[in-house]
């Protein structure tokens, strides 16, 4: 099974691939990014979203090897993606609601894909190569961008398309309130959208007593002006991949062996094992 793969992540505001060392998490390339379309229509995305598989894998052939054309390469999203098809579609266009979406890269990308929402990719990474390596128990990963993503992992294991940025609280959804753009939009200070983490984040605690909550997104770099004001029973830190988490996740996907915490079936990997904070 091959041990590099191409992984694209795409986002509301834009486009980021890399070829991935699937052993170390390093990336083998630069990472290319091109802004997502205006409107982030379907048949923009998908044609961005292949050129920049088609740089990526000229890349390859020029500088390694001819076999690596057929590298495996992972796409992440962020809507719901059920068999391949995008089930939401929250900051994208409406179009992407039920469409046969991995079909349609597979086309234009000519090979296999393997499709995941963007949050669960981000979670993968992190357990794999990141702030919970080899994490033991429950662990759930919060994006916090312009919405909320999440990833619930158990024991390295991932449940898919958990999107626990939607729970409701006082009747609104939550991301409308504790993800980052909402901080933005209504120009609070820290202390004013810890109240708003704080009541997310207990809410979650409340429902699923995970032993790990990781925060990610562009505003964890920022950590230490949210984090330590939260009073959880569940330790909370920073995501520590920043913003190659989806690349890195979505290119481990492609491969069992490395889509879990657990060492992969020959020896190989970086799983550390139990770690304090697991069960
Ligand atoms: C979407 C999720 C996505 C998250 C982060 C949410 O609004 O519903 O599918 O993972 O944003 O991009």
């Amino acid at each position: 099974m091959a041990t590099r793969a191409i992984g694209i992540d795409i986002g509301g505001t834009g486009i980021k691939g890399a070829l991935v060392d699937l052993d170390t998490g390093e990336l083998l390339s630069d990472r290319i990014k091109k802004p997502t379309p205006a409107g982030g229509e379907p048949d923009a995305i998908v044609q961005v979203a292949s050129g920049l598989v088609d740089e990526l894998v000229d890349e390859l052939v020029a500088e390694l090897a001819p076999a690596q054309e057929a590298v495996p390469v992972g796409v992440c999203f962020p809507a719901v993606v059920l068999g391949g098809t995008t089930m939401s579609a929250a900051n994208v266009s409406k179009k992407w609601i039920g469409l046969a979406a991995e079909r349609l890269f597979e086309s234009a990308m000519r090979r296999d894909i393997h499709f995941v929402n963007d949050a669960d990719a981000a979670g993968v990474a992190e357990i794999r190569y990141g702030a919970a390596k080899g994490a033991r128990g429950v662990v759930i990963l919060t994006t916090l961008g312009t919405g909320i993503g999440t990833a619930l992992i158990n024991d390295g294991v991932l449940v898919p398309n958990t999107e626990l940025g939607h729970i409701e609280i006082d009747g609104k959804d939550a991301e409308s309130e504790a993800a980052y753009s909402a901080k933005e939009r209504h120009d609070w200070s820290w202390e004013q959208w810890v109240k708003r983490l704080q009541r997310y984040y207990s809410r979650l605690e409340t429902l699923f007593s995970p032993d790990l909550f990781i925060v990610g997104g562009g505003v964890s770099k920022h950590y230490e002006e949210f984090l330590p004001l939260l009073e959880l029973r569940a330790p909370i830190i920073p995501a520590t991949l920043r913003n190659n988490a989806g690349i890195l996740g979505a290119a481990a996907l492609t491969n069992p062996a490395f889509a879990t915490s657990e060492e992969p079936a020959d020896g190989r990997g970086h799983s550390t094992g139990r770690t304090p904070r697991g069960r």
